[in-house]
C-alpha cells in the first residue's frame, strides 16, 4: 500500500521523504491556506521535492472553472494530478482531463455510486473520506471494503487513496481492505512507528547492553 502525505507544509513533506514515506503528496483548500502562501507557488515548491504524484485542487466548482484552474495547476510541473471534487460539471472536467492524459483524483466520495461515476470518467485516483464518515456514525471502513470490492469487480484502474485519516487503525484497516493508498496527516506518522512494547524492549536492551 502506498504512504501519501496530507499536507501542504513543505518541511511535513520533506522529513516524509527523508523517511522513505511519502509516495505521493495530497493537499486541499484547507491545508493550502494554513501555509498562509499562494496554491500555485507551494505546489510548485512540493512538486520539485520528489517526483512522486502531488494533488493540487481546483475551487471553483462550474465546468468552465474547474477546467481553466485545472489547466493552469497542470502546467506547474508533470507530476502535478488535478483533485477534482465530487460534482457533475467535476466529472465532465475529469473526462475532459482524461482525454488529454492529465492525471485527476475525485475528492469528497463517500460512497460506491460516487466512485464508480469517477472511475467510468476516467479519474486516476478518488479519495474516500474515511475520518469525516466516522464523524457522523457512519462506518468509513466499510465504505473502503465496498469500493475496493467494486473496483476489482469490473478492473477499474482508479486507484483507492484512502483520505481523511485519523488513526493508526484506519491504516491497517486500509491494507488489509486492500486500498491501493492512504494519504496520513504528518501527525499521524510518529504514532504508526511507536509500540509501547518496542519502547519497553528498547529501553531493557539499553540498560542489558550497558548503555544507561
Ligand atoms: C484528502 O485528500 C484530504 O486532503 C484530507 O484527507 C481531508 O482530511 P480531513 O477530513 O481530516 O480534513
Amino acid at each position: 500500500m502506498k504512504i501519501f502525505i496530507d499536507s501542504a507544509d513543505v518541511n511535513e513533506i520533506k522529513e516524509a521523504i527523508n523517511l522513505g514515506l511519502c509516495d505521493g503528496v495530497t493537499t486541499n483548500p484547507t491545508l493550502i491556506a494554513k501555509t498562509g502562501r499562494k496554491n500555485a507557488e507551494v505546489i510548485a515548491e512540493i512538486c520539485g521535492l520528489a517526483g512522486v504524484p502531488v494533488n493540487a485542487e481546483t475551487i471553483g466548482i462550474s465546468y468552465k472553472e474547474i477546467i481553466t484552474e485545472g489547466a493552469e495547476l497542470a502546467a506547474i510541473a508533470e507530476n502535478v494530478v488535478v483533485k477534482i471534487p465530487m460534482c457533475k460539471d467535476g466529472l465532465r472536467a475529469v473526462a475532459y482531463f482524461a482525454e488529454r492524459d492529465i492525471k485527476t483524483t475525485v475528492t469528497l466520495v463517500f460512497n460506491v455510486a460516487q466512485a464508480l461515476l469517477a472511475a467510468k470518467a476516467g479519474a486516476a485516483y478518488i479519495a474516500p473520506f474515511v475520518g469525516r464518515l466516522d464523524d457522523i456514525s457512519s462506518s468509513g471502513m466499510d465504505m473502503i471494503r465496498e469500493l475496493v470490492e467494486v473496483y476489482d469487480n469490473y478492473d477499474y484502474e482508479t486507484e483507492i487513496v484512502v483520505a481523511s485519516v485519523r488513526s493508526p487503525l484506519h491504516v491497517k484497516e486500509a491494507a488489509l481492505a486492500g486500498a491501493d493508498a492512504i494519504t496520513v496527516p504528518f501527525s499521524l506518522i510518529n504514532t504508526l512507528f511507536a509500540h509501547p512494547l518496542t519502547a519497553a524492549g528498547i529501553e531493557k536492551f539499553l540498560r542489558d547492553a550497558g548503555h544507561k
